[in-house]
């Protein structure tokens, strides 16, 4: 695999262009609109995160550049129709993502491998929308993408082996680790760290302790880099509650309910670090 495209301007997939770029990969950006004057304003945190390595005497001046150049930004999907692989890292939508899925096969190559980041939705959903279900496959990063290792690899009912072949070889390409998942409501990661994120919320409610002690408690009692709270911070508020409500509906099982606390707070818009404010202030 050369090129490759990736869909979205997020958190998470500026992550995934930063990681194929510094690895040496051409990455197309397919964004919904761009700013005519200012084309590159969409990448502005892969150049800001690039910069601090640079400051950081990780990365030399020469090598930021030449991972920069390597990334082009579109509004059209014509402009895939010659990537190898195209990521997915869109809204959490299963009709946006089957028509965009939809679109994608239409206009790319047919050797293409189609992934999504999602993180729960289904991936035989998804690949149905397609006449290539066998190359539809779920490449599920962690935030922040340059940082955590794991990549969650997900089959759908008709995903090949070779596919998911092509897929683990690419993890050890970008120094990551492939790990194989079924299709299952929230795959394995998710399943079990946002019901604890959940019950984080729920522990604060009832007023047991503070949003300060829950988080000391698990980083200092379970060794955990940074706590729940915090975590749920960091994924965004509104991403896990999308996630909880998913296991629900999945499920149906009382265990998944999302804490009103935590629909409270999306509702109030405090949706952590990307609106300066959540458990804790930014
Ligand atoms: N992008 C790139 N690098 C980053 C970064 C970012 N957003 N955030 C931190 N880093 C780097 C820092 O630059 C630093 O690098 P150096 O050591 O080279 O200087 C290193 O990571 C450590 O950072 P800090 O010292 O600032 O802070 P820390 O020690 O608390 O580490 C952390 C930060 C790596 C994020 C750590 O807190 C951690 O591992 N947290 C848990 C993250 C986690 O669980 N993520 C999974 C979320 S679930 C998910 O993503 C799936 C989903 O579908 C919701």
């Amino acid at each position: 695999m050369k090129k490759v495209g990736v869909l979205g301007r997020g958190t998470m997939a500026l992550g995934i262009v930063q990681v194929f770029a510094q690895k040496g990969y051409e990455v197309v950006v397919w964004v919904r609109s761009i700013d005519e004057n200012n084309k590159r304003a969409s990448i502005a945190p892969v150049e800001k995160a690039f910069g601090k390595l640079v400051t950081k005497e990780k990365m030399s001046k020469e090598d930021m550049e030449k991972a920069l150049s390597l990334i082009s930004i579109t509004t059209s999907y014509d402009d895939l129709k010659d990537c190898d692989l195209i990521i997915e890292a869109i809204s959490e939508d299963m009709d946006i993502k089957k028509e965009t899925f939809k679109k994608l096969d239409g206009g790319c190559k047919k050797e293409a491998i189609l992934a999504t980041n999602t993180s729960s939705l289904s991936i035989t959903e998804i690949a149905n929308a397609t006449n290539r279900p066998d190359k539809v496959i779920g490449m599920h990063f962690f935030n922040p993408v340059p940082v955590m290792k794991l990549i969650e690899v997900i089959k759908g009912i008709a995903t090949s082996e070779e596919t998911k072949k092509s897929i683990f070889e690419l993890a050890i390409e970008l120094d990551k680790v492939a790990v194989e998942v079924e299709e299952a409501p929230g795959f394995v990661v998710n399943r079990i760290l946002i019901p604890m994120i959940n019950e984080a919320v729920g522990i604060l409610a009832d007023g047991v302790a503070t949003a300060k002690d829950i988080d000391e408690a698990m980083k200092l009692g379970a060794n955990h880099p940074i706590g729940p709270l915090a975590l749920a911070d960091l994924i965004g508020l509104d991403v896990c509650l999308a996630i909880m409500d998913v296991l629900y509906e999945e499920f149906k099982d009382s265990k998944y309910r999302a804490h009103p606390l935590l629909r409270k707070m999306v509702r109030g818009n405090l949706l952590g670090r990307k609106t300066k404010k959540g458990f804790f202030e930014y």
